[in-house]
């Protein structure tokens, strides 16, 4: 097994790693420090530009380009700190912010003096109290010792950090929807252009960035670009937590260099599949991806590799199905689950899920028929391009997958069979 050495998450063993001492006593505001102190907002823009780091919310964006998209005279310009993480399966935020909520607050404040932005939205899904108060209680710890708030360190800088309880629903994370929520609004996704960097919360000019993106930028700062850059693929370097869940020995939090292979994280870090059973599919980047087979387990988790095999790295939840699993019964489950997160605002997404979830629940109980199989194709192709927000694709990217991987599942379906429950009855 590597043995990689953990960035992100290295204070979590540590006791009351939550507390502002510890963070200080473990090198915590030192990037900080060191910006406010030695680098012009430019300069902080530049490193974290160099470093290549990619937003971890699914997009893989670049994260210093999507910075200096901001205009540098717009008087008003603001952060929200996309702490949603609704997708079933993806748990990492939930874990870093629990362990290290004050690294979280310094990669907020250094991307606010490196843009020029006077107050953050941190938007984190309402059911998760915990992650609220953990927040909560950094930001007030670090107003006390003057990280937050007026004249940071006795600089000109200054900067507010808001915590923002969202209502709970997935489509809160899409970003415009966020915006929606924080303003006070229903989210629904906004229409595209104007993009969130010209009109954005409030109407201002506004940077949108993943928890996960924002908790590397601090080491960036602190050890260098260079040094960022040594670890995983050029194309998408740093460090990334992975969450893995289903049916595997160890499942819980990893966290590997970027591009490490599925297979690796499966079989060494997780201990691979429980009760002696193989593998039956892995679903690499939680319910928006095509799941993958035992045969392209080798692939290395990055934004790129994976797309070239036909799926997405998401934010990084694999869930792990052993061979007894109906693929058909797991996309029900993913097309159930579309179909109550659609916000219904665009027609596409709002029929396309309902219908989806009709025919995948007459084929996975052993009702539906060819025609079943035939329109899923049909409503899940319509969804691709033709939506406001991305939820589409996302709805319709593990059917189309699997449709084209497992076409003996869904015509045994279709013929009223389930292959793998035949199997179990026969053993
Ligand atoms: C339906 C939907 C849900 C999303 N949920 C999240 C989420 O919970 N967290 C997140 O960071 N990004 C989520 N995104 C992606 C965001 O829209 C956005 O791309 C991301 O927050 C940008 O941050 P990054 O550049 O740091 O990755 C979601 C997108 C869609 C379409
Ligand atoms: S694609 Fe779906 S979730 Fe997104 S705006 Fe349209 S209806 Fe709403």
């Amino acid at each position: 097994m590597t043995v990689f050495e953990p960035v992100l998450l290295r204070r979590r063993g540590l006791d009351r790693s939550f507390d502002l001492d510890v963070y200080e006593r473990s090198g915590g505001y030192r990037a900080l420090r060191k910006a406010l102190t030695s680098l012009s907002p430019q300069e902080v823009m530049d490193e974290v530009s160099a470093s290549g780091l990619r937003g971890r919310g699914g997009a893989g964006f670049p994260t210093g380009r999507k910075w200096s998209f901001i205009p540098t005279d717009a008087p008003v310009k603001y952060l929200a700190v996309n702490a949603d993480e609704s997708e079933p399966g993806t748990f990492n935020n939930r874990v870093f912010i629990d362990a290290d909520p004050h690294a979280l607050l310094e990669g907020i404040l250094l991307c606010c003096y490196a843009v020029g932005i006077g107050a953050a939205y941190i938007y984190i899904r309402g059911e998760n109290l915990a992650g609220a108060r953990a927040l909560e209680r950094a930001v007030a710890q670090a107003r006390a010792r003057g990280y937050v708030g007026g004249k940071i360190l006795g600089t000109a800088f200054s900067c507010e950090v808001h915590v923002f309880r969202g209502a709970g629903a997935y489509i809160c994370g899409e970003e415009t929807a966020l915006l929606e929520s924080i303003e006070g609004r229903r989210p629904q996704p906004r229409s595209r252009p104007p993009f969130p960097a010209v009109v954005g919360l409030f109407g201002r000019p506004t940077v949108i960035n993943n928890v996960e993106t924002l908790a590397c930028v601090p080491d960036i700062v602190d050890r260098g670009a260079a040094w960022f850059k040594t670890i995983g693929p050029e194309a998408a370097p740093g460090p990334k937590i992975y969450c893995l869940s289903g049916h595997v020995r160890r499942p819980g939090v990893y966290e590997q260099p970027m591009g490490t292979p599925l297979r690796e994280l499966i079989e060494e870090h997780a201990g691979g599949i429980r009760g002696g059973r193989r593998i039956g599919f892995v679903i690499p980047g939680a319910a928006a991806s095509t799941a993958l087979v035992e045969s392209e387990l080798d692939v290395p988790m990055d934004y790129d590799s994976l797309r070239k095999v036909g799926t997405e790295l998401g934010a990084g939840g694999i869930a792990v199905m052993d061979e007894t699993v109906c693929i058909v019964e797991t996309l029900e489950r993913f097309a159930r689950f579309f179909r109550h997160e659609s916000c219904g605002k665009c027609v596409p997404c709002r029929e396309g899920t309902v219908w989806q979830h009709l025919v995948l629940e007459r084929l996975a109980s052993g009702t539906g028929d060819t025609r079943d199989v035939e329109v899923l194709r049909d409503v899940s192709q319509q969804l691709v391009g033709r939506t406001l927000c991305a939820l589409g694709a996302f709805a319709a990217a593990p059917q189309l997958g699997a449709l084209r991987k497992f076409p003996e599942h869904f015509a045994a379906h279709a013929a009223g069979r389930c292959p793998l429950r035949e199997a179990m009855t026969l053993a």
